[in-house]
């Protein structure tokens, strides 16, 4: 017999129906029904639709069940850009930037990321599992019930592949999801210091393979930015990548403008991020081909940098998602409810595409629009219950996180107490 879900009386259950990012105007529409319900069979939703209509097409008694009155009730979130997995913090640099010291001076000096490298080599995969634990609960009392993790605090095979296993048992052991990326060109290691090419040759002979051959990741991600990889570099890493079977990702024209966002579009990479100096040809020639946009607002707010122009991408047909880009440095923040306070208040972005950039196209970025991401027949029943009856609230309730409740695969994974 299969385990059974009935979720009825949602005020608003916001379906966000789809299986493909989405972009102009169909980000606004996220498909509500009011007075909404749901039927799960093993965690699969099986029916969608008003209440009367779902409970008319049931016969069997439900094993769980959700009374969602009062309740908006919205696919869970999908976080597609994290560096969540890492030892140590860097609390001080975050001081100094206040100072008036800019990302890159810190990284210039020998900071920044390095910094979290050397902690993360020291750490075991145990410590790391541990760490690991805990940020995952602290990302699902947020909603999120799939994140993407990428690599990158470990720059040396042993590290890179030890916390890309480590995200892999997370992915086994907690209710999140953890999707995989290899972000071995995240900077460039003390021992390559002026070596950057060879630190390149390196990652594509001795570690990229290895990533590959052990499946350890699904996508490719490089740190494109001037000072660090260049577009040549990272077009060689990433091209290797693809031809290996990982997907591509760029963090892309983030502090200043390089050719990020059309590196992004000539590979046919699956997003680039941040791009917060992305050019008007940049976004154009990611809209022509497809790139989703993944825009990281809480990044450009902690860095004191102009956000990302959401409005002109979204106007020009790029399907946008949000992400927090939660990592040590440039963004010790994993507040979903920050991401949409900002993308509402200073990216011009509507209360319902930042759903779709959270649900769908989050989905989306991550390459499982097919599976999640959204509330209809034949996907994963993941999904959210807000303390509001809208998902108007979500920017409107400012800063406070609104979910009350989280549902991953069918089983209640996360209840708050109420206010
Ligand atoms: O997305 N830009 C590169 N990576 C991160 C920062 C990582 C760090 O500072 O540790 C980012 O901003
Ligand atoms: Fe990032």
């Amino acid at each position: 017999m299969a385990k059974t879900l009935l979720l009825k009386n949602a005020s608003e259950l916001v379906t966000c129906r789809g299986h493909a990012p989405k972009c102009g105007p169909a980000m606004q529409d996220i498909g509500i029904i009011e007075d909404g319900a749901l039927w799960l069979e093993d965690g699969i939703i099986r029916k969608v639709g008003a209440t009367d209509e779902v409970l008319s097409g049931i016969a069997a008694t439900p094993d769980t069940v959700i009374d969602a009155t009062g309740r908006c009730v919205l696919p869970g979130f999908v976080d597609p850009h994290t560096h969540f997995l890492f030892a140590g913090h860097r609390a001080e640099e975050f001081s100094w930037r206040l100072r008036g010291d800019t990302y890159m001076d810190i990284m210039e000096r020998g900071g920044g990321i390095i910094n979290s490298v050397r902690a993360t080599r020291q750490a075991s995969a145990d410590e790391l599992l541990a760490i690991g634990l805990r940020r995952l609960d602290s990302m699902l009392s947020f909603g999120v019930t799939t994140v993407e993790g990428k690599s990158g605090y470990g720059l040396d095979a042993a590290t890179e592949l030890k916390q890309l296993a480590v995200m892999a048992e997370l992915d086994r052991q907690h209710p999140v999801e953890v999707v995989r990326t290899f972000m071995g060109a995240h900077a460039v290691p003390a021992e390559y210091k002026g070596r950057t090419d060879e630190f390149v040759d390196y990652l594509l002979q001795d570690v990229l393979p290895l990533v590959a051959e052990q499946r350890l990741a699904e996508f490719c991600d490089v740190f494109c930015e001037k000072g660090v990889f260049s577009v040549e570099q990272s077009r060689r890493l990433l091209t290797a990548a693809q031809s290996l079977g990982l997907q591509a990702k760029v963090h892309a024209d983030e502090i200043v403008t390089l050719g990020g966002a059309e590196l992004a579009a000539e590979l046919g990479a699956l997003s680039a991020e941040h791009l917060l100096h992305a050019s008007d040809a940049g976004i154009r020639r990611m809209a022509e081909t497809g790139v989703i946009a993944v825009l990281l607002p809480a990044t450009a707010f902690c860095l004191r940098e102009p956000y990302a122009r959401a409005r002109f991408m979204i106007d020009s047909g790029v399907p946008v998602a949000l992400a927090t880009d939660f990592n040590p440095g440039s963004c010790f923040s994993e507040s979903i409810p920050l991401v949409i306070a900002l993308a509402a208040l200073y990216m011009q972005m509507t209360p319902a595409e930042i759903v779709t950039a959270l649900t769908i196209n989050a989905a989306a970025a991550v390459g499982r629009a097919n599976r999640i991401g959204s509330l209809e027949r034949g996907k994963q029943g993941d999904f959210v219950l807000l303390d509001h009856p809208s998902h108007l609230y979500l920017p409107y309730h400012a800063g406070v996180n609104c979910v009350a409740t989280v549902v991953k695969r069918g089983e209640i994974v996360y209840e708050r107490q109420r206010r």
